[in-house]
């Protein structure tokens, strides 16, 4: 047996047993005649004693060889430590050690395995098997695994089946580009790793499987950011004989399950808003209503004057920022620095000062009296020792930046507390989204998605007016989840596929397979996934992905530990069909 217990199960209650360790040296301090070592593994750290009057002369020698990160089994006795460390549950013990095994020996690791550790992002990422074993590393993992357990165990018991779908298909659009794999056998033509398994789930559904789930990996070539990876990882679910409301109760259901389990969070009902709603409120289709800050639209109260920058916009929004009185001018000034930088793209920032005795102080004193500023103030919902900052321009662009600017303040403010959820359902998603730079529609969520009912006679007429039954979870201000009700029609989805640009044979070839299925009595279904690995982050308090995966990728989309992607050799090339001969 390598080892009686683990490295955190020791009590004053085993005082006096004869046990077994092993694990990794955390580190070791020498005074000559006594050494001790920190002995660590997944449940804790034990120290172990050396000394001179106890432990043999040769032992005492391989005691003060011992590096960091080195592999050992000891035996030994457990003893009452003289000075006790409340700071760990084996605090009160240590192990006289009788005999010392060196399983392995480790060189100098590159950072230090702390929970504060020296080394940088890329250098813990190239060793990320050292970075597993630090304490934060490792409790988001086994964090991972308990959400993870707690999806399934509730999904399960609701009579969901979980089924696993191939990842060799052919292209699902999801609005990313496909990785793809060439095909050995099938000489120039490839594989496409699933972006979802959106056509699968469906076809599940016709198959008469009626309740799915699945945590699958999903893949998606898209540029990546700090809740965005290449490949992640959904709970993917699809229902059949339902309506949205059984939707959104359903997955309302599954996730306050998990903010009480996990998070010990009981919340009630979770707020709906529509699409529309939240654009004009928050500027953003997942706002963070954690806190206010709420937009007020000052069109009617800030275009009568002679100010050419307001009267010329499409739309002027206003925000108030509690206490945001006490900035100073340099403060201020700064904040119109950062909402000018290329990232956010606003011309300018205009502020008005709610001072204490009810007066105004604005930065376009010239133009606008106290009766317009106080107007302004109660379109905002601003109180004495607010900061009204205003934007306007262009209306999807200044939202867009006015909800930068809002997302901002409230960080700096504190105002987005990690132990505080805030969940909400955004409902009735436009149908159509249109692409500002190839003037198509392409599908919002995706071309499965339909329309709400009555609304499909207007894609001819108003394409982009057309709402359509998809939903998103948003948490904290992050999409964890999305979903719509689906067609279960050929004729309604060879509509929707023409309308988004598909010629009949490119339906047919791409989506053939889907729409014939269609004709052998589809039930109606719908579903959602979530992002799993932004659920975790979220419950976990963070928001970066990566902290909650093992072996993410980096933002260049790279594993540096495997290093990969990586070229491969001219016999795998030929092999594959993948010579392009230049000349
Ligand atoms: P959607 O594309 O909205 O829907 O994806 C569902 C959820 O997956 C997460 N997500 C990601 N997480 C990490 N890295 C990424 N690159 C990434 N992309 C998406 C988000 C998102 O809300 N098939 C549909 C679902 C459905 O209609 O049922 C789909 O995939 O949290």
């Amino acid at each position: 047996m390598y080892r009686t217990h683990n490295n955190g199960a020791l009590r004053s209650s085993h005082i006096k047993e004869t046990v077994t360790l092993a694990g990794w040296v955390q580190k070791t301090r020498n005074k000559g005649f006594m050494i001790w070592v920190d002995l660590r593994d997944r449940y804790g750290i034990t120290q172990l004693i050396f000394d001179e009057e106890r432990t043999p002369k040769a032992m005492m020698v391989i005691a003060s060889s011992l590096g960091r990160e080195f592999v050992i089994q000891v035996t030994g006795t457990v003893i009452e430590r003289e000075s006790k460390n409340p700071n760990i549950p084996t605090g009160d013990i240590e192990i006289l050690v009788s005999e010392i095994n060196i399983l392995n020996e480790s060189i100098t690791p590159p950072f230090t395995i702390e929970d504060e550790t020296d080394g940088g992002e890329d250098l813990r990422m190239k060793y990320r098997y050292l970075d597993i074993r630090r304490n934060p590393v490792r409790e988001n993992l086994i964090f991972r695994h308990k959400v993870t357990m707690a999806v399934r165990n509730y999904l399960s018991q609701k009579d969901f089946v979980e089924v696993e779908t191939p990842y060799l298909i052919k292209s699902t659009p999801e609005g990313a580009r496909d990785f793809v794999v060439p095909s050995r056998m099938n000489e120039g033509q490839f594989y496409a790793l699933p972006q979802s398994p959106q056509t699968f789930k469906q076809l599940l559904m016709v198959g008469g499987m009626d309740q799915y789930f699945q945590i699958v990996k999903c893949f998606r070539d898209e540029d990546l950011r700090a809740d965005r990876q290449p490949e992640f990882t959904q709970i993917d679910c699809e229902m059949a004989f339902i309506e949205q409301e059984d939707i959104l109760n359903t997955f309302e259901g599954l996730t306050r399950h998990l903010l009480k389990e996990i998070n010990n969070v009981e919340i009630g009902k979770f707020p709906r808003m529509t699409y529309d709603d939240a654009m004009q409120r928050y500027g953003n289709d997942k706002p963070d209503i954690r806190f206010g800050m709420e937009f007020g639209e000052l069109n009617a109260i800030a275009q009568h004057k002679d100010f050419k920058v307001f009267n010329s916009a499409e739309l002027v929004v206003g925000i108030a920022v509690p206490g945001g009185n006490s900035f100073t001018r340099k403060e201020i000034d700064k904040l119109i620095d950062w909402v000018k930088r290329p990232q956010v793209g606003a011309l300018g920032m205009v502020y008005s000062r709610c001072n204490d005795d009810g007066s105004f102080k604005s930065s376009v004193d010239k133009f606008y009296n106290q009766d317009d500023l106080a107007k302004w103030a109660e379109a905002t919902g601003a109180n004495p020792g607010d900061l009204i900052c205003i934007l306007s321009g262009e209306t999807n662009k200044v939202r867009a930046q006015m909800s930068a600017l809002r997302m901002e303040l409230a960080e700096r403010l504190g105002l987005r507390k990690a132990d505080e959820f805030a969940p909400l359902w955004v409902i009735d998603f436009p149908l159509l989204e249109l692409d500002e730079e190839t003037g198509h529609y392409h599908a919002m969520h995706h071309p499965f998605t339909s329309p709400k009912p009555g609304q499909i006679e207007l894609l001819d007429t108003e394409p982009g007016n057309v709402k359509a039954n998809a939903y998103d979870l948003v948490l904290n201000g992050n999409e964890i989840g999305g979903g719509s009700i689906r067609i279960h029609d050929k004729e309604t989805q060879a509509i929707m596929l023409r309308h988004l640009g598909f010629s009949e044979e490119e339906a047919k070839a791409q989506f053939g397979f889907l729409m014939d299925a269609f004709e052998y009595g589809a039930p109606p279904h719908g579903g959602i996934a979530f992002g799993l690995d932004r659920l975790v982050s979220i419950l976990g308090g963070q928001e970066t992905i990566r902290d909650f995966i093992a072996f993410p990728k980096n933002n260049a989309g790279r594993d540096v530990m495997i290093d990969a992607p990586a070229p491969i050799d001219e016999e795998q090339l030929n092999e594959l069909n993948l010579i392009v001969d230049i000349q």
